[in-house]
């Protein structure tokens, strides 16, 4: 038996009884146990209620690229590369990385889990089953690095966009291109989303971009205590339950799809106004540090390139390439 299985057995939350879940999987109850041990490893909160059984905390949705393909329109579908539902990656990046050159434009990977999910500057990215969503596409273009500056941050604007079509708002933008949910007097603000990409190609020639998307649907007091900084999900901006996963996939998709065909035809000139609606560090008081060394500043926009503005105590402004931004609370 997998843990896969066991997960789509207890899906609808309700208890279910150790020996019945033996039975309906044809293994012992001993087998059971182990599989509950081993999602429970892996960050999925699996509740032992007595004679009830095992049960979640919530209902969710198995990840399933045939539920994602019928949210999607038929013309999506044609321009997708491919369409790819994993149970388990060490990372969905890291799958596309491996196809190479026979991955074709608009790739699309998702997995329920990730054991080895990588987020910006190195950092690990906790990628439990069941909860969130990961997913990686593959994007080529024709001109080259030199035609991607402002992607990154193109594509934060783009999960904003995603999240307002699932009827999800609340949230903003953290240069380069972290979503945010923007934290009110009954809950505090968070990470909802995080966004890598990584290109290879030439710099005035063909590239491809594979870009990494986190997404946050549901986070544990576990992963909320793991994640080293503060997080939010969905099901909080929702006010509880947070949107099927598949459906979210599907519209996550259909925006990423529209954006990166958005950003090849006009560039991170397409988003900037955008950005600046959601632009949650403009006229904030900042403390920046990177290359530049470390240094407070106020944040003044992002520039037609996606660089960070920032206007120090002198008046002048200076743009930031790289850097790890915090807003300096008073
Ligand atoms: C960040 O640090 O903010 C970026 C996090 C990106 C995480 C996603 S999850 C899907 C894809 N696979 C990975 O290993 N990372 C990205």
């Amino acid at each position: 038996m997998q843990p896969a299985q066991l997960l789509a057995m207890l899906a609808a939350g309700e208890p279910l009884p150790g020996a019945g879940l033996a039975a309906q999987a044809g293994v012992t109850r001993a087998a059971i146990w182990k599989q509950v041990e081993a999602l429970r490893t892996r960050g999925v909160p699996i509740e032992a209620r007595g004679a009830a059984g095992y049960r979640l905390p919530w209902p969710l949705q198995m990840l399933d690229a045939t539920q994602i393909r019928a949210a999607l329109p038929a013309s999506m579908l044609r321009s997708l590369g491919a369409l790819e539902v994993h149970w388990e990656l060490d990372s969905t990046s890291s799958e596309l990385q491996r196809r190479g050159a026979t991955a074709k434009d608009f790739s699309i990977v998702l997995a329920e889990t990730q054991t080895a999910g990588r987020g910006r500057r190195g950092r690990e990215w906790l990628s439990p089953p069941g909860m969130n969503l990961y997913l990686s596409c593959l994007k080529r273009f024709e001109q080259g690095f030199a035609a991607l500056s402002g992607l990154s941050l193109a594509l934060g604007v783009i999960v904003l966009r995603a999240l307002e079509n699932l009827g999800i708002d609340g949230a903003g933008l953290k240069w380069p291109n972290d979503v945010l949910a923007i934290a009110t007097g009954e809950r505090p603000g968070g990470k909802l989303s995080g966004i890598l990409v990584e290109l290879s190609g030439e710099y005035q020639g063909p590239c491809a971009a594979i870009i990494g998307i986190g997404l946050n649907l549901r986070l544990t007091p576990a992963l909320h205590a793991q994640a080293g900084q503060p997080a939010c999900d969905l099901a909080t901006l929702a006010g509880g339950a947070p949107p099927d996963r598949n459906r979210a996939a599907a519209v996550l998709i259909e925006a990423l799809v529209e954006g990166l065909r958005q950003f090849e035809r006009d560039g991170f000139a397409g988003f900037v106004d955008d950005y600046a609606r959601h632009d949650l560090l403009c006229d904030q008081p900042l403390q920046l540090s990177g290359v530049h060394g470390a240094f407070d500043a106020i944040g003044a926009g992002v520039d037609a390139r996606g660089a960070l503005r920032v206007r120090m105590a002198d008046g002048s402004v200076r743009q930031i390439d790289s850097a790890d931004v915090t807003v300096r609370r008073a």
